[in-house]
């Protein structure tokens, strides 16, 4: 090893030498120029990471248009980037060597778990999000949860989920990362996923024996997390106008939604202003099963 390096050390003398005498004495004579195939005779390392990740450092441009000349006629034949990126705010960061760290690699990027800003020179709608929904999340760098770049992170990683039976894709149901606290469903989100927090409501509700218990908890709390419905949304003018002036709540006579009285078919039991058949619901038509 110590003798091919000193053989290669004295070639690349000899070399160097060559190249300058030849250019000394004119373009007439045959020359030996440096080429970037050449390289690869002493420097082992970066043309070996360019074969396996070069990516368009390998395609686009070649050794000798970075390093342009030798040591010893130019002493440090380092490029800055700048020389060929530049026109995007990505390329004003400071450090491009902190991420790119191998600038035969380019595309291999490490950055450390707090990074936000460079981030934000390519993405923004996820900062925009992060802001304008303030939740405990907003709070966190970029890249303590993208710690490499590209990578989606698991909620499960960080949380618990809420009951044994929720998995890791359950929580995009309530959830989204960007907006954690903003808390949207859709309408065919199961009870059993609210049950996990609500089970007195969802107990009493599921051995109700009145039509509602057949209702899921969405198809009256919609859309969003402590939405609460009017009976009236649903259940347009139920009752003669008289009676509902004299009553104007719905659980003076009916309790509440979850349980709704049953008083079965004997009229006796029902209260002394009983009113005549009130209109179905009007609103929404077909009743989403849990
Ligand atoms: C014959 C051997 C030889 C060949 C061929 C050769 N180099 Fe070198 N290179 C060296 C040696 C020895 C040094 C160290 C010189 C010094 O530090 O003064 C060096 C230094 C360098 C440096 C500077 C490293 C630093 O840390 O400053 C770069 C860049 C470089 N070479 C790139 C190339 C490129 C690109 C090619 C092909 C176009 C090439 N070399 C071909 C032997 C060679
Ligand atoms: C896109 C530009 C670019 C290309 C293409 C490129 N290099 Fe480099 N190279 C650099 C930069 C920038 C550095 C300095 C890295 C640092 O400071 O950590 C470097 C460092 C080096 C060094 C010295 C440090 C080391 O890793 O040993 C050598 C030798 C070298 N390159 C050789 C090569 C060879 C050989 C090729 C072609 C196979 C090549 N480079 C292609 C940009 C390039
Ligand atoms: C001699 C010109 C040159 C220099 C110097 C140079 N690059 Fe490049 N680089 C290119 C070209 C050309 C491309 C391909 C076109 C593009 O993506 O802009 C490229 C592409 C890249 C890519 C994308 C690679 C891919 O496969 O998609 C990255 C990342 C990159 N460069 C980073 C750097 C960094 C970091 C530096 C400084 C250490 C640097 N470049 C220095 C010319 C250069
Ligand atoms: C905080 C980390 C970070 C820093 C600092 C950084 N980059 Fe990047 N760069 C990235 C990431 C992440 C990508 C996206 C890679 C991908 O598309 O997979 C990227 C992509 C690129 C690309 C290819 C995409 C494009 O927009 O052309 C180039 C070129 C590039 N960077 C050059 C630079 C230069 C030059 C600097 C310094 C001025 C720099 N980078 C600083 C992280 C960084
Ligand atoms: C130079 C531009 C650039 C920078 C800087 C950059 N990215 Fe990216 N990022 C991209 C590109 C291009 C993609 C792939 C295309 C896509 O899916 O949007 C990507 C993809 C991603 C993805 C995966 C998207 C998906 O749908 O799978 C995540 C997550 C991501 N980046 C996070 C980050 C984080 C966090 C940072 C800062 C640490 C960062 N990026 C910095 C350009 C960049
Ligand atoms: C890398 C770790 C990590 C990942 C991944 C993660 N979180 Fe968090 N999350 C946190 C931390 C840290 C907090 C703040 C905890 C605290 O301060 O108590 C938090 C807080 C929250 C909060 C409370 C927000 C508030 O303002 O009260 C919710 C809700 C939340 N996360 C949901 C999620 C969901 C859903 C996902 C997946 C889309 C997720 N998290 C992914 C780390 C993470
Ligand atoms: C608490 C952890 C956490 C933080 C902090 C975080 N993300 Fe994400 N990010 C995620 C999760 C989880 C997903 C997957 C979301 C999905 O699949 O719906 C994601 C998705 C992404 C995506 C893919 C496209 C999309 O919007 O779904 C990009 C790009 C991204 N994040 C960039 C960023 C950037 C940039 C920041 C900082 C401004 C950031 N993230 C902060 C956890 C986080
Ligand atoms: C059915 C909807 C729903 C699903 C599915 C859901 N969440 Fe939640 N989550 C909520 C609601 C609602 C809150 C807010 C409770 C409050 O206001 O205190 C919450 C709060 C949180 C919090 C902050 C409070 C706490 O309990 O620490 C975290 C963290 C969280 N969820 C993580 C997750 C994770 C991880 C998953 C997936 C395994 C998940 N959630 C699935 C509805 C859901
Ligand atoms: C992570 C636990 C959690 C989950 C899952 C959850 N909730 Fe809640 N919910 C809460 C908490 C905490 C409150 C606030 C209780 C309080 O203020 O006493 C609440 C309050 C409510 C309220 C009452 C709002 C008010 O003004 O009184 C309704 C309605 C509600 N949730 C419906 C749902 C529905 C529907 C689901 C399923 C899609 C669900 N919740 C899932 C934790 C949760
Ligand atoms: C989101 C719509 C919605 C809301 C809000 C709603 N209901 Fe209903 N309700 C229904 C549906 C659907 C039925 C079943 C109709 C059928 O099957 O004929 C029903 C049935 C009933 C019945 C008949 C029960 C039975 O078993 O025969 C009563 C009484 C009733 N609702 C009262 C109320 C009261 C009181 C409230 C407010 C506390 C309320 N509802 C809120 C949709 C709703
Ligand atoms: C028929 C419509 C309807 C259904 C189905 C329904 N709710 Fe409700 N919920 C209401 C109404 C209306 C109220 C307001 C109190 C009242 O009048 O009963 C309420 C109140 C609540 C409250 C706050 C008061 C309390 O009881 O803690 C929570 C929490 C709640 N519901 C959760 C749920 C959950 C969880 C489910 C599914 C298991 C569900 N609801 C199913 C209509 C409904
Ligand atoms: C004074 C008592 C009273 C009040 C107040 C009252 N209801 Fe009723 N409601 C009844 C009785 C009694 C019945 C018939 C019960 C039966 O047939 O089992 C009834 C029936 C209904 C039915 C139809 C049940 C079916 O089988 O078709 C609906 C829906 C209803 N009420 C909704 C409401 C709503 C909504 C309100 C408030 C706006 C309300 N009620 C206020 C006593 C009342």
């Amino acid at each position: 090893m110590r003798v091919a390096k000193l053989f290669n050390l004295v070639s690349a003398l000899a070399l160097f030498a060559f190249v300058g005498t030849a250019a000394a004495a004119g373009p007439a004579q045959p020359t030996a120029v440096l080429t970037s195939a050449d390289c690869v005779k002493c420097h082992e390392q970066p043309p070996k990471d360019i074969a396996a990740a070069g990516g368009k450092h390998k395609t686009e441009v070649t050794c000798q248009d970075c390093h342009v000349g030798h040591p010893p006629k130019v002493k440090k034949p380092i490029p800055q980037c700048s020389q060929c990126h530049e026109g995007k705010p990505h390329f004003k960061l400071q450090g491009c060597l902190g991420c790119h760290s191998n600038p035969h690699t380019p595309k291999v990027i490490k950055f450390g778990n707090n990074v936000t800003d460079p981030c934000l020179t390519c993405h923004t709608g996820q900062i925009e999000q992060l802001r304008s929904f303030k939740s405990k999340h907003s709070a966190l760098n970029c890249s303590f949860c993208h710690n490499v770049h590209g990578r989606i992170p698991e909620c499960t990683q960080c949380h618990k989920p809420h009951a044994n039976d929720m998995t890791a894709k359950d929580c995009k149901v309530c959830h989204q990362a960007h907006k954690p606290a903003d808390v949207t469903y859709k309408s065919d989100t199961p009870s059993k996923m609210c049950a996990a927090c609500h089970s007195k409501a969802f107990k009493l509700l599921t051995s109700s024996t009145a039509k509602h218990s057949k209702l899921a908890c969405v198809y009256c709390h919609q859309a969003k997390h402590k939405m609460v419905p009017q009976c009236t949304q649903c259940h347009v003018k139920p009752h003669p106008a008289a009676i509902m002036a004299k009553f104007p709540k719905c659980g003076e006579c009916h309790s509440i939604a979850h349980d709704l009285n049953r008083w079965g078919d004997a009229a006796a039991s029902a209260p002394a202003a009983a009113p005549a058949k009130p209109a179905a619901p009007a609103k929404p038509a077909k009743p989403v099963k849990k």
